[in-house]
C-alpha cells in the first residue's frame, strides 16, 4: 500500500513538474514581451493624403512604468507613426500612483500627435489625480476627447477622429461625409456604435478600442477566456474585425489591470497603416 500511494505521488510531482515548465515561462513571457502587429486598412473613403498614414494604437497602460516606457519609445520610434491613438486605461484604480501615468504621455507625446480617450480605470481614480492627469496629457499637447470630434487634415484633406467614453449619438453630426475614425475604451460598444452611425447617415468607418486585454488567457481555437463586458469567451479580443460595413481594431493593452497576469496573451501595440483605394486610381 505504501509502495502504492509513493508511486500515486511521485506521478503527481511530476506532473506538477512538467506543468510548471510550461507555464511558468509562458507567464514569464506574455508579461514581458510586447507584440507590434501591423495592420493595413484599406477603404475608398481614405483620402489619398491620408494614404500610407500610420497609426500607432495603444491602451491599458495601467501605470505599467519608466522601465517599460522605454521599451515602447524604442518599438514606437522604429515604426515612425504619424499620429498615435490611446484608447484609455492609462491608470489603474489599484496601482494609481499618477507620475507613471503622466510619465507615460509624455513619452508618447514626444513621438507623435496624440489623440486619446479615457477608460473605466482613469474615470474610478481619485478625482484630483485624474484631474493631475487630465491637465498633463493636455500640457504635453495630446488632444483629449470626451464626446468630441476633431479633423485631421493632410493637404487640405481630411479625415475626423471622434473620441467618447459612452455612445454618445450627437456626435455624430460632425465630419460628415468624411473618413470616420472613433476611439472608444469598450469593444462591446462596437455594434451600437456601427448601428447607431449608419443609422444617423453617418457611418463609422473604423472604431480603436481596448479594455478586453486579449481575453487574459488565451490558447488555439479559443480567442480569449474572460473580458470584462463581454464576459466569457468574449468575440472582440485582438485585431481587426468587421460588421454591418464598419471596422474595428482592438488592442489587446500593454499593461495589466490591478493584479490579473496573461498567459498566451502578450502585450500589444498596433501599427494601422491608412490604404487610401483612390490612391490607386
Ligand atoms: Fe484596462
Amino acid at each position: 500500500m505504501k509502495r502504492k500511494s509513493l508511486k500515486k505521488k511521485k506521478i503527481i510531482i511530476t506532473i506538477l513538474i512538467c506543468i510548471a515548465l510550461v507555464f511558468i515561462p509562458s507567464i514569464i513571457y506574455s508579461n514581458h514581451h510586447i507584440d507590434v502587429e501591423n495592420i493595413s486598412f484599406k477603404s475608398r473613403d481614405i483620402p489619398k493624403a491620408f494614404d500610407g498614414v500610420k497609426i500607432a494604437h495603444l491602451s491599458d497602460y495601467h501605470n505599467h512604468g519608466e522601465k517599460f516606457d522605454k521599451r515602447l519609445v524604442n518599438i514606437l520610434k522604429k515604426s515612425e507613426p504619424d499620429y498615435i491613438f490611446i484608447t484609455g486605461d492609462i491608470a489603474d484604480k489599484v496601482f494609481t500612483d499618477i507620475d507613471k501615468a503622466n510619465h507615460f504621455l509624455k513619452e508618447m507625446s514626444c513621438i507623435a500627435p496624440c489623440y486619446l480617450v479615457w477608460g473605466n480605470h482613469d474615470k474610478n481614480i481619485d478625482d484630483q489625480d485624474f484631474e493631475k492627469m487630465n491637465s498633463y496629457a493636455q500640457d504635453c499637447g495630446i488632444t483629449v476627447l470626451n464626446n468630441d470630434v476633431v479633423r485631421l487634415c493632410k493637404e487640405d484633406e481630411y479625415i475626423s477622429v471622434t473620441g467618447n467614453y459612452d455612445y454618445i449619438e450627437n456626435v455624430t453630426e460632425c465630419g460628415k461625409d468624411e473618413f470616420n475614425i472613433w476611439l472608444n475604451h469598450f469593444p462591446e460598444n462596437f455594434e451600437i456604435i456601427a448601428d447607431g452611425t449608419k443609422n444617423s447617415g453617418n457611418q463609422m468607418d473604423l472604431m480603436f478600442s481596448g479594455h478586453a486585454h486579449g481575453g487574459l488567457i488565451r490558447f488555439p481555437g479559443i480567442k480569449g477566456l474572460f473580458a470584462p463586458g463581454q464576459g466569457f469567451f468574449p468575440e472582440y479580443t485582438s485585431g481587426l474585425y468587421e460588421y454591418n460595413g464598419s471596422s474595428m481594431i482592438v488592442s489587446r493593452g500593454i499593461g495589466n489591470s490591478t493584479t490579473t497576469l496573461r498567459l498566451f496573451d502578450t502585450f500589444h501595440v498596433i501599427i494601422c497603416t491608412l490604404e487610401s483605394e483612390n490612391a490607386m486610381n
